[in-house]
C-alpha cells in the first residue's frame, strides 16, 4: 500500500508540531484573519473594512479627549445602527462565535504548548473559547477602562444614565477599551507585551499583515534574539521573510491540524 507524498503544507505543519512541543515559552501574535472564519471582517486585503471604508481619522482620540460625553452620545446613539460608520463591523462582531482557531489555541494553552497570547483582536473570541493567558493590545470592545487609573470592567455592568460614565475606583472618565487611532497604548498591556516576547523560546505570528506597530514589532525583537517564527498565514506579509515556518492556510485549518499532531 504506498502512502500519498508529504505536501509543504503537510510538511510545515509537522515541522510547527516539533518546534511546538521543544519549545517551553510559545507566544502567539494574533491579528484579524484568525476571527476572519468567525465572519468577522479584516482590515485591510480586498474585503478589508478599511479598503472598503478607509482607515478612520486620526483625530478619533483627540476628539474623544476634547468632549468624551459627545463621543460616548454618538457611540450609543450609533449601537445596532448597521448603516452607521462600522455598524457592519460591530454586528459582525456581536454575532461571531469562536471558531476551529480559536478552540485550537485554548487547546494549545490547556496542553501546556502555548503560554501566552498578545491579540490585536478586539471581540473577546479567545476568551470565549476558553484561552487565558492573553495581553488585548488593541483593547476588547465588550470593556471599558479608565482614563486616570487605567481600571477595566464590563461595559456591560456600568450605567450611561449620566455622560460620560465615570470610573468606580476614581472617578475618573472612562472609554472604551478598544484603542483608537492616535490614542498611546495602554502601559500595562505595552509592558506585559514586551515582558512576554523577552520570554518567548517560539513565536508565532497568525492571522496578521504585521504593518501595526508597535504589535509587529515583537516576533521581529524575538527574531532578533534567534527565536523561531512561525507565520500562519494564507498570503505573504511583510514577515515571511523571516519566518522559519511558514503555513500557508487559513487558521482554522492550520491551528487544529497542529493539535491533532501534538495529542499523539
Ligand atoms: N487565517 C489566517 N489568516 C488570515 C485568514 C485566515 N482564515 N484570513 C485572512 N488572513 C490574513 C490576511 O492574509 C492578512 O494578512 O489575516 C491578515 C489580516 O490583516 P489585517 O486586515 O491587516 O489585520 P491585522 O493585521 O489584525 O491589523 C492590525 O490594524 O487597523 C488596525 O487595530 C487594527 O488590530 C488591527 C491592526
Amino acid at each position: 500500500m504506498t502512502t500519498a507524498p508529504e505536501t509543504s503544507y503537510d510538511q510545515s505543519i509537522r515541522i510547527a508540531a516539533a518546534l511546538l512541543r521543544r519549545s517551553s515559552h510559545v507566544v502567539a501574535l494574533v491579528g484579524a484573519g484568525l476571527s476572519a472564519e468567525s465572519g468577522i471582517p479584516t482590515y485591510r486585503g480586498p474585503d478589508g473594512l478599511w479598503t472598503k471604508f478607509g482607515e478612520p481619522t486620526i483625530d478619533g482620540w483627540e476628539m474623544f479627549c476634547e468632549d468624551p460625553a459627545a463621543w460616548w452620545e454618538v457611540a450609543i446613539e450609533r449601537r445596532g445602527d448597521a448603516d452607521a460608520p462600522g455598524g457592519e463591523f460591530a454586528q459582525a462582531i456581536d454575532a461571531a462565535e469562536p471558531n476551529a482557531g480559536h478552540r485550537a489555541m485554548a487547546e494549545l494553552e490547556q496542553m501546556g504548548h502555548l503560554s501566552h497570547v498578545i491579540t490585536q483582536n478586539i471581540d473577546n473570541l479567545h476568551q470565549r473559547a476558553g484561552s487565558t493567558a492573553i495581553t488585548e493590545i488593541h483593547g476588547n470592545r465588550a470593556k471599558v477602562r479608565c482614563m486616570n487609573c487605567g481600571w477595566r470592567g464590563e461595559l456591560a455592568d456600568i450605567s450611561l444614565e449620566a455622560l460620560p460614565p465615570l470610573c468606580p475606583v476614581c472617578g475618573g472618565v472612562l472609554k472604551n477599551d478598544t484603542v483608537m487611532f492616535g490614542e498611546p497604548i495602554p502601559r500595562d498591556a505595552l509592558d506585559e507585551s514586551y515582558r512576554q516576547t523577552a520570554l518567548a523560546d517560539l513565536f508565532l505570528v497568525i492571522g496578521t499583515s504585521a504593518v501595526v506597530y508597535p504589535a509587529a514589532s515583537f516576533p521581529i525583537m524575538a527574531k532578533r534574539r534567534g527565536v523561531p517564527l512561525i507565520e500562519i498565514n494564507p498570503h505573504e506579509t511583510d514577515l515571511s521573510p523571516l519566518a522559519d515556518v511558514v503555513i500557508r492556510a487559513p487558521a482554522g485549518t492550520a491551528l487544529p491540524a497542529i493539535v491533532d499532531l501534538l495529542r499523539r
